[in-house]
């Protein structure tokens, strides 16, 4: 089984989405899947249709030692869901009693192990705490996901640095990728976000782009992924992609699996500071995005 956990420190980047339409586009591929919800918010949990208010959860699995087996769920789109529920903000607290609290999930999943292909943990918005800590202890993996923003790029620098403390904090051994997520294809700004990503990140960022769309807007209130109400859409069809290029990492994970992790070093990118960023995304959007940032910049301050 390959663990990936998708993670940011950011908020409302695409994360559960990813998690869902990962996991959903592996599933047709054959693979068999695991979603484990490890978000406080339970979004994952809402996403795929299931209550949210649930007694039982994987907090009974991080807290109380439960087989993970006994609270599986089939879930629309061909996975199995461990679910979260809004209790799970707890085990911050719980965790605090236990010896090596970051190493519960990994020990649980290996139960399982033989039982699938892919585990997708959900990641709450931060890089630290407890809960990424263990999803990190337990991956193979871990994805990063980028939106397409002019400020992504400074963010996804800054989660890359508290990756590698938790990393060597723990001694956790996992490789890491970046996603952009929720480009506007046409707009102005995303595409050159893209190509900063790219040059800055080369081969460590998936080829494929998740656009932002309607149809993956839609798909938590229908509770359902998108290819079981708009099969062949542009998403599903970028998710299909996506897939296939996870697959192909499989044997490269397999080797890295036992080397230290590989984590770029955010030095010398330029994009540290609003001036770099600004510089980067420049080539185009020249002075216009420049002054926008500045103006930002100084608002922040003041
Ligand atoms: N590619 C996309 N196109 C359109 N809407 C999207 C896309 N990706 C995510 N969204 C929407 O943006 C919102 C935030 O996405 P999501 O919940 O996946 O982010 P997240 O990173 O998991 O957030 P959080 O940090 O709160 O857990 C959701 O309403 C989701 O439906
Ligand atoms: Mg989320």
């Amino acid at each position: 089984m390959r663990v990936l956990s998708l993670v940011n420190q950011k908020g409302g980047c695409g994360k559960t989405t990813v998690a869902i339409h990962l996991g959903a586009a592996l599933a047709a591929k054959g693979q068999r899947v695991l979603v484990v919800d490890l978000d406080p918010q339970a979004h994952a949990t809402l996403g795929l249709g299931q209550d949210a208010q649930r007694s039982t959860s994987v907090l009974d699995v991080l807290a109380d030692g439960v087989g993970i087996a006994d609270l599986l769920i089939d879930v629309p789109g061909g996975m199995q869901l461990l679910p979260a529920n809004l209790r799970l903000a707890e085990f911050e607290e719980t965790s605090a009693r236990m010896i090596r609290p970051e190493s519960v999930l990994r020990r649980a999943l290996s139960d399982v192990a033989d039982q699938f292909d892919y585990a997708l943990l959900d990641c709450p918005p931060r890089a630290d705490g407890i809960l990424t800590s263990n999803a990190l202890c337990a991956s193979s993996l871990a994805v990063l996901v980028v939106e397409a923003g002019v400020f992504s790029l400074q963010g996804a620098l800054k989660t890359i640095g508290l990756l590698r403390d938790t990393a060597g904090n723990q001694g956790s051994s996992f490789d890491l990728r970046l996603l952009c997520t929720l480009l506007e294809p046409k707009g102005r700004v995303g595409p050159e976000v893209l190509i900063a990503l790219q040059q800055r990140f080369g081969p460590e960022l998936f080829e494929t782009a998740i656009c932002a769309c309607e149809e993956l807007r839609e798909a938590p209130l229908r509770g359902q992924p998108v290819p079981l109400f708009a099969p062949n859409s542009r998403s599903d069809l970028e998710f299909a992609s996506l897939a296939r290029e996870v697959l192909g990492l499989e044997l490269r994970l397999g080797r890295s699996l036992e080397q230290s992790p590989t984590l770029p070093t955010p030095a010398s990118s330029g994009l540290e500071s609003i001036d770099g960023v600004a510089a980067t995304l420049g080539s185009v959007l020249g002075a216009e995005i420049g002054t926008h940032l500045a103006r930002l910049e100084a608002r922040e301050k003041g």
